[in-house]
């Protein structure tokens, strides 16, 4: 049998479990938090006076801070990408309705919500240029992406119990900072965003989990060539206006990295959490390949370890057109 059958026949296989896994890891639309939970209601008379205190508060943020937020919000806006490529994986079936096609539609729809908020307390906030944002979103989601992974849900459920990990790490020291200074709505709006990043990152690693017991040698070796790869971030197209792709990722990750948003060493730590969450040492009845692949896993962490104190970033912020330089 190709491998291709082998993924759909486990993919199908899993299948039969998927709906259990939506209730467990997602919430219901009625008992889940909205936007407007944690955003001045503009309904009520108290509106304006909310939208003051946001811009107040707001001044108190340096600019790094305004860059990272507006990267992460651009980032979770470029959903249609994302949602696109799941939707295209192999045993994903949206015209058949099947429950992987629903799994995707529900992580969207939990997903769309971060954008959301972060774009309308960005809107408020006074400190962004809303125009020079909206311009990258629209660019980003016409470039896409290229992670790497083909249509393999092997590699692709390695990338998202990544990358969801990731996001949570992000968007919970963002709400570390807004809580430093004095913000605590701000602060409690990406708490609760790292929440769903977090019990999202729980429901992918326990797909990557069950294809381990049923596939063990092929999931290895897709989650090898992962990151021989590099997870690369989703927003790696990002440009800005009247720019071509080139230096807007790489600036932006040298600011993250400045702040402690997110740095090589949360990379390393993720790395080193996947292996532990999925106890790779102790995966056995592995062909010579996949042994050899669990080998190099094994000693990744610590090699990259010693990378990334060698990194060097650069010390002054990036000028970007979406944020004004401090005053
Ligand atoms: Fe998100
Ligand atoms: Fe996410």
């Amino acid at each position: 049998m190709s491998l291709k059958n082998v993924r759909l026949e486990v993919m199908q296989f899993l299948e039969k479990d998927v709906d259990s896994l939506i209730e467990k890891y997602l919430i219901p639309v009625e008992s889940i938090w909205q936007p407007t939970d944690f955003l001045p209601n503009s309904e009520k008379d108290g509106f304006l006076d909310d939208v003051k205190e946001i811009r107040e508060l707001s001044k108190e943020l340096p600019y790094d801070f305004w860059v990272v937020l507006v990267g992460d919000m651009i980032t979770e806006e470029a959903l249609p990408t994302y949602e696109s490529w799941l939707m295209d994986v192999e045993g994903v079936d949206q015209v058949g309705r099947n429950s992987w096609g629903k799994w995707v539609r529900h992580w969207t729809a939990e997903e769309n919500r971060h954008g959301d908020v972060l774009n309308k307390y960005l809107y408020l906030s006074g400190r962004v240029n809303m125009k020079e944002i909206e311009k990258t979103t629209q660019y980003l989601i016409a470039d896409g992406f290229d992670i790497g992974t083909d249509r393999d849900p092997y590699k692709n459920f390695l990338y998202t119990s990544f990358q969801e990990l990731a996001t949570y790490i992000s968007h919970n020291r963002v709400a570390k900072l807004a809580k430093d200074k004095g913000n605590k709505q701000l602060a409690k709006m990406c708490k609760i965003i790292s929440g769903d990043e977090m019990r999202h990152h729980h429901a992918y690693c326990e797909f990557v989990e069950r294809i381990f017991k049923v596939d063990p040698s092929q999931m290895m070796l897709a989650f090898q060539h992962m990151m021989k790869l590099k997870i690369t971030m989703p927003a790696h197209f990002l440009r800005e206006s009247g720019e071509r792709i080139s230096t807007a990722f790489e600036e932006f990750s040298h600011t993250a990295q400045r702040i402690g948003v997110y740095t090589s060493h949360d990379y390393v730590d993720i790395l080193q959490k996947l292996i532990q969450r999925w106890e790779i040492d102790k995966i056995t009845n592995l062909t010579d390949d996949a042994e050899k692949a669990r080998d190099y896993l094994m000693k990744l962490p610590s090699r990259l370890t010693r990378l990334s104190e060698r990194m060097k970033i650069p010390e002054n912020s990036y000028q970007f057109k979406w944020v004004e330089p401090a005053i």
